[in-house]
């Protein structure tokens, strides 16, 4: 009973079993080598993007969206008008994820590198790109810079892959990828 101190005082101090030893031994070296696949996937694996992230205030992040939409917008898109923005090869590009849109539509060229920041004005977004496997969390206050080179012309669809609300589904957006 619970109520009576243990009859074994010293209980923990029992020779563990050798079976014991060899089966945790086994387990260590497991968890061991499974670590080392994270690292593995990554550098040799290109399973996950090697990303630089910042904090940021939202209201300068948005700021810097806009600056760079007025300066390199080329033309608008859809019913809503949104802008699209062709930026210098080689320049920092700037998307913006808000309830519920991705904003703008970015413009890039094929072959060329860019330095991709993503944050959000409100909440959590996730940015997906279709039909790409590529993932980011985006958070307001925190902004993550992805450099890439788009290594095929087309459309490529954004969508929000982290629930954000009653507008959630409606959360798509778009990238270009030219051929010049
Ligand atoms: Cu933004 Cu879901």
């Amino acid at each position: 009973m619970a109520i009576h101190p243990p009859v074994t005082r010293i209980w923990w101090r029992e020779p563990v079993a050798k079976m014991e030893i060899f089966w945790i031994a086994i387990a260590f070296a497991w968890g061991l080598v499974m670590f080392s696949t994270m690292v593995a996937w990554h550098i040799w694996g290109e399973q996950n993007l090697a990303n630089e992230a910042y904090r940021v205030n939202p209201e300068a992040y948005v700021a810097r969206v806009e600056a760079m939409a007025d300066k390199y917008k080329v033309r608008e898109e859809g019913d809503s008008g949104v802008p699209v923005v062709h930026p210098p090869p080689g320049s920092d590009v700037y998307l913006l994820a808000r309830l519920w849109q991705w904003w703008p539509v970015l413009e890039l060229e094929k072959g060329k590198s860019y330095r991709l920041h993503l944050s959000s004005a409100d909440w959590q977004h996730g940015f997906s790109l279709v039909p790409t496997n590529i993932n980011i969390q985006v958070h307001p206050g925190y902004e993550m810079v992805v450099t890439m080179r788009p290594s095929e012309s087309g459309t490529f669809g954004i969508i929000c892959n982290e629930f954000c609300g009653i507008g959630h589904h409606t959360m798509a957006g778009k990238i270009h990828v030219v051929d010049r």
